[in-house]
């Protein structure tokens, strides 16, 4: 074991935004712990990825579902156990809520969404925290989502309700870690706008198929992009950052009205 590489951990990683940013960190000279619930998934991202960079570093995976804490607890054993540190740790494993207004929303619709957006976030939180730690070091990303700025929308209500939850989660534990590891332990956000993902056509992890409007379809095509550009832009700036409670932002007011002036046309739907 090299410990001198840094690691990063990835939740929800066998495929889309997770698993983009796992390929460029590992790209940029990490070693990678990719997770997920899925085992013949993750194996298979695993051979994608440990085709890059294999000299100089490389990936495991563990298989973790977010929704256990025991799972967290054992995810970071396993990538203390293979890399001897954690420096980066992204509680990114998410599921979109069926397009549905909320009263309509079964109890399991519910508590699945509220299982994985939001509890997952506070335990994944919770377990890097500790053992940064002990530790001495290291930074955790939450991903926000639709909802984080207070966005509201028929057949989001759910969702937003857990990311607005996220949003907050994560700036006060940034400021309780700025209490008690004064600044050690830095808690920050990811704000990846709209990706094109596996993420805006299945519900409830892939359990429901959305069947998008028009009004969105024109929305996710001014306004999305591959995983692959938002994932190159936000993680160099991850493992350049050095503030507590930073966020790094990709589709920014600016960017978003850039692409509605040049009435920017992709064919995603
Ligand atoms: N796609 C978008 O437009 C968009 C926009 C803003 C934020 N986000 C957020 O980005 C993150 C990644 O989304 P994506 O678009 O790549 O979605 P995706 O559906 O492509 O990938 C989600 C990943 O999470 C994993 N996952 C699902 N349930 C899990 C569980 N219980 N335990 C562990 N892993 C689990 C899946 O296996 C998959 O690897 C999510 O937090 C999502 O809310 C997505």
């Amino acid at each position: 074991m090299n410990k001198d590489v840094k690691t990063v951990v990835i939740t929800g990683s066998s495929r889309g935004f997770g698993f983009c940013q796992a390929k460029k960190f590992k790209e940029l000279g990490f070693n990678v712990v990719l997770s997920a619930t899925n085992e013949s998934n993750l194996l298979k991202a695993l051979e994608e990825l440990n085709t890059i960079n294999p000299d100089e570093t490389n990936a495991v995976s563990v298989v973790c579902d977010v929704t256990r804490r025991e799972d967290l607890e054992n995810l970071w054993k396993e990538a203390i156990g293979f890399f001897g540190r954690v420096d980066i740790w992204v509680n990114n494993a998410g599921v979109n809520s069926p397009d549905k207004p909320v009263c309509e929303l079964t109890e399991k619709e519910i508590s699945t969404l509220l299982d994985i957006d939001l509890k997952g976030v506070v335990y994944g939180s919770v377990v890097a925290f500790n053992g940064m730690k002990e530790q001495g070091f290291g930074q955790i990303y939450n991903v926000e989502g639709y909802g984080s700025n207070d966005a509201m929308m028929t057949g989001l209500t759910m969702y937003g309700t857990a990311k607005r939850a996220v949003t907050y989660f994560t700036r006060s534990l940034a400021k309780e870690s700025h209490e008690l590891t004064k600044d050690q332990i830095k808690v920050c956000r990811l704000t990846p706008g709209i990706m094109i993902t596996d993420f805006l056509t299945k519900a409830n992890g892939d359990a429901t198929q959305i069947i998008l409007s028009e009004k969105k379809k024109k929305a996710y095509n001014v306004l999305g992009d591959y995983p692959e550009t938002i994932a190159e832009y936000v993680v160099p700036r991850m493992i350049r950052n050095q503030k507590n409670d930073a966020r790094i932002i990709w589709l920014t007011r600016a960017r978003a009205l850039g692409k509605f002036l040049t009435a920017r046309k992709n064919q995603y739907f």
